[in-house]
Parts: structure tokens; sequence; C-alpha cells
């Protein structure tokens, strides 16, 4: 079966309560009642619920930028997967780049995190890729399979399914540097060998696998016609409504 593309806007930690609403309204009237892809809006949490409202009756669905590990509890400042399923995300990210580097998340955690989420019934997007100095050191195949190995161990086939994987590489991330297509397609095909290897050809070749880093309008295409690219999480390009659907044309 052919895998359908997604593209996700990650907004981070942007927009006001207004944009946000704003912006998921932009999205749904540009995306129509049946995209010919996938498409999701990760905002900041404190704005899922009047997002998720915005969004109520449309095509374009909701994701949270993170999850935390328990269902419930004394973990001050975190936030449950039945909480998000609550407000109306159909996805958790998990491992983003920010979060491994700026916020010192660990694979290890990563692992919990999918586990709490996909048992939970959440679809994941994870996220992986290597830094500048680490593919100065060609050494961005060890660090895919460091990355998948922790985060995915111990996940049975059903939950493989609700499973989306996210090629971020750091060096191209918020820096204008895109990935060129030849590059991107290299990395997106090890990362598939590398699924195979350890889970198997079926679940290999179902996963989802999105490009992150600088991804526009313009560099979209090229990306997208690339066999092992399923999509794209946006950063940036997801803040403003054309920028974002230029991309998601991209990928009908
Ligand atoms: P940019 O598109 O701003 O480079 O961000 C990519 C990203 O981190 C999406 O999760």
């Amino acid at each position: 079966m052919p895998r359908r593309k997604l593209v996700a806007g990650n907004w981070k930690m942007n927009t006001t309560r207004a944009e946000a609403v704003a912006l998921a309204q932009g999205v749904a009237a540009g995306v129509g009642a049946s995209p010919k892809c996938d498409v999701a809006v990760i905002p900041p949490f404190v704005w899922l619920d009047p997002v998720a409202a915005a969004l109520k009756g449309t095509a374009v669905q909701l994701g949270a930028q993170d999850v935390y590990t328990e269902p419930k509890g004394a973990f001050t400042g975190e936030i449950s997967p039945a909480m998000l399923l609550e407000v109306g995300c159909q996805y958790a990210l998990v491992g983003h780049s920010e979060r491994r580097h700026v916020i010192g998340e660990t694979d290890a955690a990563t692992n919990h995190k999918v586990h709490a989420a996909l048992e939970a019934g959440l679809h994941v997007i994870l996220c992986i890729g290597e830094t500048l100095a680490e593919r100065e050191r060609n050494l961005q195949e060890r660090v895919f399979q460091r990355q998948v190995y922790a985060a995915c161990a111990g996940l049975t086939d059903e939950q493989f399914g609700r499973l989306t994987l996210a090629y971020e590489p750091v060096w191209a991330i918020g820096t204008g540097k895109v990935a060129t297509p030849e590059l991107a397609q290299e990395a997106h095909k090890n990362i598939r060998a590398r699924m195979a290897l350890l889970y198997g050809d079926n679940i290999a070749g179902a996963l989802p696998i999105l490009y992150g880093g600088s991804l526009t309008g313009d560099s979209a295409p090229g990306l997208f016609a690339q066999p092992d690219i399923d999509g794209g999480l946006v950063g940036g390009a997801s803040l403003k409504a054309d920028s974002f659907l230029k991309i998601v044309a991209a990928a009908g």
C-alpha cells in the first residue's frame, strides 16, 4: 500500500491565543474538506483547546509538542497522554531535537514517552536527526540507529502502525539550510533500511518518514518527490497559513 503523506506544522513556542486561532482557521479553510494528504497543526499546549474548537468539523488534525510518561499524579508542569486525547489531539511529537539538545531529553525518556502515548491511543511523530558535528564526522547513521533503537524498543506491531518518524537534521532546523533532495533521500533510505533490519520489512515499508528542517514551499516539491520522503514537519513556514499551505499543496 502506498504511504499517505502527512504535513504537520510545529508552531513551537510561538503565537498568541488570537494568532493561533486565526492560523488554524486559515489552514483549515485552505486545506478544504478532502485534502490529498493528512494535515496537522501542533500549537503550544495552552492553545490546544481553542485551536481544537477552531478545527472542529475540518480535515485538519491536532497534535501536541510533547507528552509525559505517566497517566496522572504529582508531576508538576507535565501533561499526560489522556489530557491530550481529551483536548482533541490525535498526535504527540516525541524527541524533537530542541527537547533533546536544549532541554536535555535522553533516548530513554523518548522510549518511555513513545510507549505512554501509543498505549493511550495517540499517534506518535518521533523526531530523529544528527547534529552538524555528528554529520561532519560522518556519524549520522550511527545516530539514527541509536535514536530509533532506543525510542522504539518494545513496541508491538499494532503500535508501529501509529508511529511516524521525522528526520530533522539539527543543522537544518531554523537555519535556512535545507538538506538537498538527494541528501535527504539518502538519509531516509538509510533510516528505513535500519528499521527493516531491526523490525522487519513490513514495518519499515509501511512507516511514514517525514523530512523537517527549513522546509519551504520552494523546497518541498523536490523533497516530496523522493521515494522515501512521506511528507514534512514544518517549523517557521508553518506560522503563516499561505506558506504552510504551499507545502501542503506540494504533498498532494
Ligand atoms: P524549521 O522549519 O523552522 O527549520 O523547523 C523545523 C522543525 O524543527 C520542525 O519540527
